[in-house]
């Protein structure tokens, strides 16, 4: 069975830890009027601190496994709508010619109200950002929830109602 919680760096069963520095993942999901979500699924996942991903899509990359790591973990919102991970954080990988991925974690929030949310955190500061094309060109806060916001557990993430019209997501609520 595979390992499924929040901390990353330990595997059931396995006494080893994964190589790369340590980081606290937390943050709150809200809906569009700042309102916690309780309930609501994350998933993350992530490559490894060499840039490997554990993915079939991943076999082409020469940078082996690491045992020690999970890869990827899924956390469910307390009645504040806050969630936990703990992991490494994970290396920049080459994604085509000239191109090369910041170190970010994927990120699917997921709850039975409401549209499924799929983004990508960054870490400030990195000096393959402004270049990434999965960013489109994007450095304002819209695009990067940076390493110290979500220590802070101030990410706003907004999920939008199953039902509401589809706009784009936005990473602000609006308490008015
Ligand atoms: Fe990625």
């Amino acid at each position: 069975m595979l390992d499924q919680d929040n901390d990353l760096t330990r595997l059931k069963g396995q006494s080893g830890t994964p190589k790369g520095q340590i980081v606290y993942v937390m943050g709150q999901v809200r809906d569009r009027h700042c309102r916690p979500i309780e309930g609501a699924v994350v998933e993350i996942w992530q490559a490894s601190e060499n840039g490997r991903y554990r993915h079939p899509r991943d076999r082409d990359n020469p940078a082996p496994l690491d045992p020690a790591f999970q890869y990827w973990g899924k956390n469910v919102t307390d009645k504040e709508g806050r969630y936990l991970f703990k992991t490494i954080k994970p290396g920049s990988y080459q994604a085509g010619r000239n191109w090369t991925r910041p170190p970010h974690i994927h990120f699917k929030v997921s709850h039975g109200d409401f549209r499924p949310f799929i983004t990508q955190m960054y870490f400030a500061g990195d000096a393959h950002q402004q270049r990434d094309r999965d960013r489109h060109g994007k450095t304002g806060e819209d695009a990067r929830v940076d390493a110290a916001r979500t220590h802070g557990g101030l990410d706003p993430w907004q999920l939008q109602r199953r039902k509401s019209h589809p706009v784009h997501y936005r990473t602000r609520c609006k308490t008015a």
